[in-house]
C-alpha cells in the first residue's frame, strides 16, 4: 500500500542551483571510516549487535547515493559519539550477491534508507533529511523517548501543534499493557506524527476533559478535529491513527507545508467540492489521498504541474515516485470514472511540456519534452545538452559560453548544442538524471551518454565534444547544399 500511495508532495526543495558532485566523490571514497560497509556475508550479524543501527541501501552509479555518501559519513561521525551511539551503515545494494538483502528490504529506488531497531526486530523507513547536521537531528529524535508527557498547561502549548496530527495517549496511570503498547506504537510511527501521553485529560484543547479509561485522543487540524479510541491492541491502534490522520479532502493553500497528511480543510462547501468529496470517500484507505486546490492559493501548485489556469478545473494524481496523472478541464461528473480508469491502470503518465518552439535558429537550440524523442533520443546526432533552469545563476553565466561552443559547431551538422529547461519540463526519469543546474551531458550519435564535469570553458567543452564526438565516418558537407 505504501508504494502506491498518493502524496501531494512538492519537491521544490530538491533542486538546487549548481553541484559539486566530483569533489564529493573524491572525499567519499577517501576517508570511509564510521560508516559501517555491510553485506550478505555480515549484515545479520553486524545488525543483531546493535539496539539501533541506519542502513543505506545504495548504487555505485546513483548520484543521489554519491551526493548523500560525505554527509552520511559525517553524520555517522558525529553520531558515533552519542550515547548510546547510533551506527550508520551502508550495503551496495546493486551487488548481485546483496540483491537477496536488497529484496528482504523492498529495496525499489537509490538511496533506500532503513532504521533497524532491536537488533533488527523493528525496521522502519528513514523519513528524514539528506544532510549531515538534518541526518543527526532527525536521528537524535528518533532515539529519544519516541512520546512526551504533558503535565502542565505550558506542556501542551508546547508539545501539542496545532497544525498536525498530534497523538494524545490519555492514562489513569503511566503503566500498564494498554500505556506498553501505545509507546510501542509511538516508536513505530513516531516519525510520521507527534506522540504525547498524559494523565490530565483537562490539558488538551478538545475532548472531553476527564476520562476514565485509557483513551488514544487524536488531535488534527481538519475533518472532525479529534476522534477519541479505547482499543489498544498495537495493530488496530496502527489503523486508527493512519486511518484518522488522512483528510478526506487535503486543502492546497498558501503554505504547502511538507506534512503530507494535512493543510486545513475547507470550510463552505459548494456543489463541486461536495462532490468532490464524495468521490474522496469511495477511495479513502484505498491508497489515494486527495488534493482541492483554491485557484487563487494553488499558483505554485499550477506551475508546478505546468497547468495554465484556463486548464482548470483539474484533478491531479502525484504518485511518491514521481508519475503524475492529470485531468484537465475536467467536469464533475467525469472525476469518478476518470478515477477509476487511473486505478485500473488505463490513464496515462502526464508529461509536462513547454510548447515545441516555432523557430529554433539561435546557435543553442531549444528542446523541450515533447521534443526530447525526435532532436536528442532519436536523433543520430552528437549533443551537448545543458539541463537548466531560467533562475539558476551559474546557468546564465555559463549561456555564452555555450553559445561560442554552438557557433563553432554550426557548420557541422553532426554536431548539436542545446539547452532543456528542466524546470519548465520533465526529464523522462530513464533518460538523464539531473539533480542539479546546469548539469551538462554529452550524447553520441550512437546514444552514448557521458555527464560532462569539466571546467566550464569553451575550449574544454569544445575538447570534450571532440573527443567523445561518433560517426563523422558518414558525414558529408553538412548543412549547405539544403539552401
Ligand atoms: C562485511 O564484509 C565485507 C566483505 O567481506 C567487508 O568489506 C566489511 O568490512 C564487513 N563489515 C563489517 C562491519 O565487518
Ligand atoms: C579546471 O581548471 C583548473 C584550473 O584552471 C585545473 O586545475 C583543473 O585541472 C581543470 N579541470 C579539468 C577537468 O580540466
Amino acid at each position: 500500500m505504501a508504494s502506491s500511495y498518493t502524496l501531494f508532495f512538492f519537491f521544490f526543495f530538491m533542486f538546487f542551483c549548481d553541484f559539486a558532485i566530483s569533489s564529493h566523490i573524491a572525499s567519499a571514497t577517501e576517508e570511509d571510516e564510521y560508516v559501517l560497509t555491510l553485506d550478505h556475508s555480515n549484515f545479520s550479524q553486524v545488525v543483531s549487535k546493535h539496539k539501533f543501527i541506519v542502513v543505506e541501501f545504495y548504487a555505485p552509479w546513483c548520484g543521489h547515493c554519491k551526493n548523500l555518501a560525505p554527509e552520511y559519513e559525517k553524520a555517522a561521525s558525529v553520531l558515533s559519539s552519542h550515547d548510546p551511539p547510533v551506527a550508520l551503515a551502508k550495503v551496495d545494494a546493486n551487488a548481485e550477491e546483496n540483491k537477496g538483502l536488497a529484496e528482504q528490504f523492498g529495496v525499489k529506488s537509490f538511496p533506500t534508507i532503513k532504521i533497524l531497531k532491536n537488533g533488527g526486530e523493528v525496521v522502519q523507513d528513514y523519513k528524514g533529511p539528506r544532510e549531515a547536521d538534518g541526518i543527526v537531528q532527525y536521528l537524535n529524535k528518533q532515539v529519544g523517548p519516541a512520546s512526551f508527557e504533558i503535565k502542565t498547561p505550558e506542556d501542551a502549548a508546547n508539545l501539542i501543534n496545532d497544525k498536525k496530527v498530534v497523538v494524545v495517549g490519555i492514562f489513569p496511570a503511566l503503566s500498564g499493557e494498554e500505556f506498553d503498547n501505545f509507546n510501542i506504537l509511538a516508536d513505530k510511527l513516531r516519525s510520521d506524527y507527534d506522540f504525547r501521553h498524559t494523565t490530565k485529560a483537562e490539558l488538551l484543547p478538545r475532548g472531553k476533559s476527564s476520562v476514565t479509561t485509557p483513551t488514544v485522543r487524536l488531535l488534527k487540524p481538519f475533518d472532525e478535529l479529534f476522534i477519541d479510541f479505547q482499543k489498544f491492541d498495537v495493530d488496530a491502534l496502527e489503523k486508527f491513527v493512519e486511518d484518522s490522520s488522512i483528510p478526506l479532502v487535503t486543502l492546497f493553500d498558501q503554505s504547502p507545508t511538507n506534512q503530507p497528511f494535512l493543510v486545513k480543510y475547507f470550510e463552505s462547501p459548494n456543489a463541486k467540492k461536495s462532490k468532490y468529496t464524495d468521490v474522496a470517500g469511495v477511495y479513502k484507505g484505498k491508497g489515494l489521498s486527495f488534493l482541492l486546490g483554491d485557484l487563487k492559493d494553488s499558483q505554485a501548485a499550477l506551475e508546478f504541474f505546468g497547468i495554465k489556469e484556463d486548464q482548470t478545473p483539474v484533478v491531479i494524481v502525484q504518485k511518491t515516485n514521481g508519475l503524475k496523472f492529470i485531468n484537465l478541464n475536467v467536469e464533475v461528473d467525469q472525476i469518478a470514472p476518470w478515477l477509476k480508469d487511473y486505478m485500473d491502470g488505463k490513464v496515462k503518465p502526464f508529461i509536462k511540456s513547454e510548447p515545441i518552439p516555432e523557430t529554433n535558429d539561435e546557435p543553442v537550440k531549444v528542446v523541450v519534452a515533447n521534443s526530447l524523442g525526435d532532436m536528442v533520443l532519436d536523433s543520430k546526432k552528437n549533443i551537448l545538452l545543458e539541463f537548466y533552469a531560467p533562475w539558476c545563476g551559474h546557468c546564465k553565466k555559463l549561456a555564452p559560453t555555450l553559445d561560442e561552443v554552438a557557433v563553432s559547431f554550426e557548420n557541422d551538422a553532426s554536431v548539436m548544442v542545446a539547452k532543456f529547461d528542466a524546470s519548465n519540463n520533465d526529464i523522462p526519469s530513464d533518460t538523464f538524471e539531473v539533480q542539479g543546474y546546469p548539469t551538462l551531458y554529452f550524447r553520441s550519435s550512437s546514444g552514448k551518454v557521458v555527464p560532462y564535469e569539466g571546467n566550464r570553458t569553451k575550449e574544454d567543452i569544445i575538447d570534450f565534444i571532440q573527443k567523445h564526438r561518433e560517426g563523422d565516418e558518414t558525414t558529408t558537407e553538412p548543412g549547405k547544399d539544403e539552401l
